[in-house]
């Protein structure tokens, strides 16, 4: 408050106080930011913004108001390792007839026109060296939401679980009926059988 003072000579100390409340506020808040940065730091995962995306993409108009089903459009999930994002064939399956005039309907039958693909932002994107499978773990009985969170209630796709080797770790060791992390909607997670803890399952 030293300098403040100096830079503020005529101010009474009443005034003084009522400069001070709001300079605390924002010096905790700056601390508590730095310590969630260096706890993500700590925990080796980042958990992203949402990206903006080419096209303005809704989960909550698809999979939320129109209740279309998660593997309609991520056709690899419980076949492969790749969920895999959908063509823009796939999208005009349903755009040819449907929504029309609305404008990120209309970007999207330009690109079909076109034949170019969209080239979607990646959120999600583990290391290299670890290795993913997404049928496993749906054959798992493991719902999307334990490790995407309630997407389709989401606008934008975001990260919303560090999915670091701890978080991976968690679940893998545990054999009862636990969620992945406390985001995680409780009680509705069913695991076939222990997971692996080799560090060659998740790594090559
Ligand atoms: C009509 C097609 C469609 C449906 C249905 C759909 N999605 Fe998607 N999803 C997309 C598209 C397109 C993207 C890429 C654009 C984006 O990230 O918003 C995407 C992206 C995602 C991502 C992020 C992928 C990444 O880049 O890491 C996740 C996670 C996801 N969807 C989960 C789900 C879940 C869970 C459901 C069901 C509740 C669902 N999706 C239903 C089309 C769909
Ligand atoms: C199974 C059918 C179906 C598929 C497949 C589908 N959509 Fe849609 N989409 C809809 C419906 C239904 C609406 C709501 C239309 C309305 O409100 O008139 C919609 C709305 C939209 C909108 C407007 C959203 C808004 O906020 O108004 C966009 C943009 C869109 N879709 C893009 C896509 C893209 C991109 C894909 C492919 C990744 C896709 N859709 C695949 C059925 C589908
Ligand atoms: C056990 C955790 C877990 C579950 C359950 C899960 N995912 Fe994923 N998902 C991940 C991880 C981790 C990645 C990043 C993979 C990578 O970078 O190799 C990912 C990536 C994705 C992607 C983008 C990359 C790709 O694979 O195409 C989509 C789309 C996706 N998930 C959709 C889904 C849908 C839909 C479901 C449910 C049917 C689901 N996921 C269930 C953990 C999970
Ligand atoms: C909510 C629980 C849960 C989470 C979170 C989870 N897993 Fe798993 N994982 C399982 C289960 C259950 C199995 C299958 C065990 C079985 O049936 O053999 C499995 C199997 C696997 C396999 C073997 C796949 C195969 O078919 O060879 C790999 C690799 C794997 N997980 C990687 C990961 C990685 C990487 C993460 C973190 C990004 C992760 N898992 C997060 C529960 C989980
Ligand atoms: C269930 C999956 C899983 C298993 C099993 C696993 N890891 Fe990992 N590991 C991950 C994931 C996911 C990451 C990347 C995210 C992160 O850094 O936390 C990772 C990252 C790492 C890293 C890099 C850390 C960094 O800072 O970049 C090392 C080193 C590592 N693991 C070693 C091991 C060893 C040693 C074992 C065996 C004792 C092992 N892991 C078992 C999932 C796993």
């Amino acid at each position: 408050m030293g300098v403040l003072r100096g830079l503020l000579p005529r101010l009474t100390r009443r005034q003084m106080a009522f400069i001070g409340i709001p300079l605390t506020v924002v010096g905790l808040a700056t601390a508590g930011a730095v310590a969630v940065l260096i706890f993500l730091g700590a925990s080796g995962g980042t958990i992203s913004q949402a990206p903006v995306q080419p096209i303005a993409y809704d989960h909550s108009v698809h999979a939320g108001d129109n209740a279309i089903p998660c593997e309609f459009c991520h056709r690899g999930v419980s076949t492969g390792a790749a969920a895999t994002i959908p063509s823009v064939e796939q999208c005009m399956y349903c755009h040819a007839v449907v929504g029309q005039d609305l404008p990120g309907v209309l970007q999207l039958t330009d690109k079909w026109e076109a034949q170019e693909p969209i080239e979607w932002t990646r959120v999600h994107r583990l290391p290299d060296h670890v290795r993913f499978v997404h049928v496993t773990h749906i054959d798992a009985n493991i719902p999307c939401e334990t490790c995407h969170g309630n997407v389709k209630t989401f606008q934008v796709v975001k990260q919303v679980n560090a999915l670091n080797m701890g978080e991976c770790m968690g679940c893998h060791r545990d054999t009862t009926n636990q969620p992945a992390s406390s985001a995680a909607p409780a009680g509705n997670v069913v695991l076939k059988s222990s997971a692996s803890l080799d560090c060659a399952t998740c790594h090559r």
